[in-house]
Formats: structure tokens, sequence, C-alpha cells
């Protein structure tokens, strides 16, 4: 990871769906900021705005037409999964496991994300306690 004040900066972020048999959707029109390291950072529109096709490419899912996305310091195009490894995502439908306790929710996302048995059971022990889950 590259030493940096920016968790996110984006630059001239475009978007354009179909095209070669539609008229062209122009979804993000070169939209450009910056998110600091340890900032809160609301992103609001309409309906349609764009929203959801922009974390499509800050997530790697969508590649952009135009423009350029760094996540801590990545170019997302060049490292996406070292950009990946940097996401959490919380979407509108919860991504937990219903079948799974909270217990056994994070021990799961834990061993995704590589982190080791000791580290994983003591951080969850903490979180769920922080969240009077446990
Ligand atoms: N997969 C897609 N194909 C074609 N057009 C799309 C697609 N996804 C979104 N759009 C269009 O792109 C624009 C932005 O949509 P979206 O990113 O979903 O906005 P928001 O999440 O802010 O509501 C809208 O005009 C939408 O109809
Ligand atoms: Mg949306």
């Amino acid at each position: 990871m590259t030493e940096t004040n920016y968790a996110i900066q984006v630059s001239g972020l475009t978007k354009t769906y179909g095209g070669r048999t539609t008229t062209p959707i122009l979804a993000v029109d070169h939209i450009s900021f910056d998110v600091g390291v340890g900032e809160t950072f609301g992103f609001l529109g309409p309906n349609g705005a764009g929203k959801t096709t922009t974390m499509g490419m800050l997530t790697t899912l969508l590649e952009p037409t135009d423009g350029t996305i760094t996540v801590m310091g990545l170019d997302a195009r060049r490292h996406p999964y070292a950009v990946k490894e940097q996401l959490g995502i919380v979407p509108e439908v919860s991504n937990c496991y219903d079948e799974l306790s909270p217990w056994d929710n994070l021990m799961f996302t834990a061993r995704l994300y590589g982190v080791p048995r000791a580290a994983r059971e003591m951080r969850a022990a903490e979180l769920l306690k922080a969240f009077r889950s446990l």
C-alpha cells in the first residue's frame, strides 16, 4: 500500500452504457472528488444520478469509460485485486449470512481476508462486545 493522505481519489470519472446499437447513456459525466483517510463521506443524488454506477467502478466491478480511480494510493484499473483487499462494502440489502451466527459470520469473513486465527478471534470478540452481541 502506498503512503497517501487520501483513501479515495477520483478524477474525471466517466461511464457510458451501450452505444453500439442504441443511443449511449451517459451515466457518470466526468466527476472528480477526494476522500481523506478517516473521513466520512456522503455521496447523495436522485434516482438515476449515477451513484450505483460510480460504486461499481470504485469497487472495480465496472470498467470506467474514462478517468482515474485511486484507492489508498493504488490505481484501481492497474491493481483491481489490491484495491478489492482495501474495501469493505455494506450494500442496501444485508450481506450477512442469516443461517450463521454473528460469530461465525465474522470468522468466515476474516478467513476470506486471510486474518490469522488468533487475530480473528480477538477482533471478533472485541467487535461483538462493542455491538453488545456477545
Ligand atoms: N447496466 C446498465 N445499462 C444501461 N444503462 C444503465 C445501466 N445501469 C444504469 N444505467 C443508467 O445509468 C444511469 C445511472 O444509473 P445508476 O448508476 O443506477 O444511478 P443511481 O444509482 O444514482 O440511481 C441511469 O440513467 C440508468 O438508467
Ligand atoms: Mg442506485
